[in-house]
């Protein structure tokens, strides 16, 4: 079955076409970093134009790569949600008139479920039950998948996702955008013991996670200690590099420690690590680690397939699609879609005044 996949939740717009939902034969991305540098995060506003201007040319390269033509497309598989509103109705909108016109499936997917297939393309089958730590700008859970395409937050943020932590945090030590990758540059020559900085406890007892305090640990340390932030063109000084350092450290501590406490009490047969922040080395590093202890194989992607991309779309889509789902034309961006569909404790949390973000 060969799948279109499209994907437009924030600043990527990208195309995909997957065979059986394993095998990638083409995956294009046009990412608006550049676009959106200059003001420190994404505008979702200018975000929706750039996507309005690059749907079109890049679903066709996607084609074009592939040697193949609308008409030997299967079915399309686009991103429903969560992401930017103006982001995903473009995707959306598009995908259905693509399917309308070609008189071909449609599938709409769910972001995060997209980044929890994104191992499917070079590691062997998952195996179930499994358990995935999703990790990026917008969303940080840890999902429990006792069979495939159940869902159960185990885990999640309180506060922050761990990608915007390590946006925010090099926001302030004048690092640029995105945050991720540069800090991760800082911290090679830092030392990562240099500030101890304190795992986040939350006072309920529940194995969730929280980035915002850490945040506010480094603003405390810059201003007690009188770092100024890096000046653009200057060589890097050692307190900033020995900052990311130790920023980077206290959230890799933080995401694997509660990834493994998790994993010792589910017993599950494949560890996944994806999102934008699994690119980080230190994390996987820290992350195969505990899976050697736990004595559990571990699946990351690479990083084409690790940051937003439309091949991990296809392939969630063909996992629905080969159950006989299928999305009507009435389907419309969902930016507060969830991915949790069984033994929800949602609304029992909300009742005990727990806040977090999914
Ligand atoms: O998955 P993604 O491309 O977009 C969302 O769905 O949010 O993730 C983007 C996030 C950004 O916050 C970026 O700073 C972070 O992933 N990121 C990293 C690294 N590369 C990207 N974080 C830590 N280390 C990296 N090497
Ligand atoms: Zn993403």
């Amino acid at each position: 079955m060969l799948i279109l996949g499209i994907e437009s939740s924030c600043d990527e717009t990208a195309a995909a076409v997957v065979q059986d939902g394993c095998e990638i034969l083409s995956s294009v991305i046009a990412s608006q970093i550049e676009m959106h540098r200059p003001w420190g995060g994404v505008v979702p506003e200018m975000a929706s134009r750039e996507h309005l201007e690059k749907i079109g040319p890049i679903v066709r390269e996607s084609l074009t790569t592939a040697n193949l033509t609308f008409d030997d497309i299967d079915a399309i598989a686009v991103t429903q949600g969560p992401g930017l509103i103006g982001s995903l109705l473009v995707g959306v909108c598009y995908a259905k008139s693509l399917a309308y016109g070609l008189g071909k499936p449609l599938i709409g997917v769910n972001h995060i479920e997209g980044h929890v297939y994104s191992v499917a393309f070079e590691n062997p089958p998952v195996q179930y039950p499994a358990l995935a730590l999703i990790v990026s700008g917008g969303h940080t859970n840890i999902f429990h998948i006792p069979s495939e395409g159940q869902y159960k937050v185990v885990s999640r943020t309180r506060d922050d996702a761990a990608g915007e932590a390590f946006d925010k945090v090099a926001k302030m030590l004048g690092l640029g955008y995105p945050g991720g990758p540069i800090i991760e540059q800082m911290a090679k020559r830092g030392d990562p013991g240099k500030m101890k900085f304190s795992l986040a406890k939350i006072s309920d007892g529940r194995p969730d996670l929280s980035f915002s305090g850490l945040k506010t640990a480094v603003a405390k340390y810059m201003r007690e200690n009188n770092v100024a932030p890096q000046l653009t063109d200057d060589e890097p000084r050692q307190e900033i590099m020995d900052l990311a350092a130790s920023f980077q450290a206290t959230v890799v501590r933080s995401l694997v420690g509660t990834m493994e406490k998790i994993a010792l009490e589910l017993r599950p047969r494949t560890l996944i690590v994806a999102g934008g922040v699994a690119c980080n080395l230190n994390l996987q590093d820290a992350a195969n680690s505990a899976g050697e202890r736990l004595g559990i194989p571990i699946y990351f992607p690479s990083k084409h397939l690790s940051t937003d991309n439309a091949a991990m779309i296809a392939a969630a889509g063909f996992a629905h699609l080969k159950n006989g789902e299928r999305s009507g034309m009435g389907i419309t961006a969902d930016v507060t879609m969830r991915l949790q569909n069984f033994e929800n404790e949602d609304a029992e949390l909300r009742k005990r005044r727990v806040h977090y973000r999914l």
